[in-house]
């Protein structure tokens, strides 16, 4: 059978967070244990780009990630899918002339151009760009803030990169989920000689999911009560500040630390999980030293769940960052030798910067 196809296109970035999200009080609704803060990244050299199609003859939901078939018949798709579908209904009830795409079946094609599932933030740039390609093909009206709230349910990282510049994801109290999703904390403009750089140490597929490990972390860390009870209220608030009055001392040492914080509950884990190798500690000492030489922090480094490394540094300190990492790391083995810099995101394409 043949017939009109409907297709809508975006792109989304990776954030890559300064204040780590890990662990869900809800894995259905995905809910997170802790409010997160991450760094929207420019889509000039990472980003995913995904394409919506809905037609009649589809004869079911089909998803092509990086050229392959994947399921999209889990949970978290099916969530995204079904809150998308819910509110194109609404639409079509109220313009009985829109063509019935809530009851087509879809298929999406998306492509990362960074490594998958290796600790760079596919899964949000992944579910971002998917729930705002669909929102796209139905002409939907929700805010950023809106479709932040299903992207979550995808992925919880998600839903910060529906956003630019620097991002919270609130928790939440409400058992549903409403008030579970992202804030613009400073718009890129407010900061905007912030910049990463990121190191490809590994490409390769992580062996555990960040899913999968977080949920190890929850139920067997004694740690971790501590770190999202006592330690990450404080944080939230110090690193929120530190954003907002462009205090890179300050944003620098909480960023490295909370990375440490979090591969420390991951080890603390049992079994234990481990992200980082020694090309990332490796990292981690070489710019410990070099902020120890210049009596402040010139760098901050910061792990997500895989072994590669994100560095923020303030653009009047680029050529010390890049020539240390040019200088210090070619010869290690296991090294990928691929490294970004990128600016901060001024704003989703798609997305409205409030
Ligand atoms: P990462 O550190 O890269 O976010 P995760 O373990 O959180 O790794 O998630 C990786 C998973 O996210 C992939 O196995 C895939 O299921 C999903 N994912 C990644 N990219 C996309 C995409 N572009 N579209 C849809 N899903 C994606
Ligand atoms: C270490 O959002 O990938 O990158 O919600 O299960 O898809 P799921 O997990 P995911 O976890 C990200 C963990 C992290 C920290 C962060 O991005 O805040
Ligand atoms: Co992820």
């Amino acid at each position: 059978m043949t017939g009109k196809i409907y297709s809508a296109s975006t792109t989304a970035p990776v954030n890559i967070a300064t204040l780590k999200y890990w662990g869900k009080r809800d894995t259905k609704l995905n809910l997170p244990t802790n409010s997160s803060i991450s760094v929207t990244l420019s889509q000039d050299d990472l980003r995913t780009l995904t394409t919506a199609c809905a037609a009649e003859f589809f004869e079911s939901d089909k998803l092509w990630l990086n050229g392959k078939e994947e399921s999209v018949h889990g949970p978290r798709f099916l969530a995204c899918f079904n809150e998308l579908r819910a509110l194109r209904k609404i639409r079509e009830d109220a313009n009985p002339e829109l063509p019935a795409l809530s009851k087509y079946h879809m298929h999406i094609v998306s492509e990362n151009n960074f490594p998958t599932a290796a600790g760079l933030a596919s899964s949000a740039a992944g579910f971002a760009a998917f729930v705002q390609a669909v929102a796209n093909l139905y002409e939907l009206p929700q805010s950023p803030e809106e479709l932040s709230r299903i992207a979550r349910q995808g992925s919880g990282s998600a839903c910060r990169s529906l956003f630019g510049g620097y991002v919270a994801w609130e928790m939440g109290q409400e058992a549903d989920g409403s008030d579970s999703r992202a804030v613009q904390i400073a718009t890129q403009e407010a900061w905007p000689d912030m910049k990463a750089a990121i190191l490809v140490i590994s490409a390769s597929k992580k062996e555990t999911s960040s899913t999968v490990g977080m949920q190890t972390t929850v139920n067997t860390s004694t740690l971790f009560k501590y770190r999202t009870d006592v330690v990450v209220p404080q944080r939230f608030k110090e690193m929120s500040e530190a954003i907002v009055n462009k205090d890179f001392e300050t944003f620098g040492k909480l960023t490295m630390i909370d990375s440490n914080q979090f591969h420390a509950v991951c080890l603390d884990s049992s079994p234990p999980v481990f992200y980082m190798n020694d090309t990332s500690r490796l990292v981690i000492g070489l710019i410990e030293k070099v902020n120890k030489i210049y009596g402040r922090v010139v760098a901050a480094y910061t792990f997500d769940a895989g072994p590669n490394s994100v560095l923020y540094y303030l653009e009047k300190d680029e050529l010390i960052v890049l020539g240390l990492l040019k200088a210090a790391i070619p010869d290690v083995d296991g090294w990928d030798k691929k490294s970004y810099t990128s600016s901060i995101a001024p704003a989703v394409p798609d997305g409205v910067d409030p």
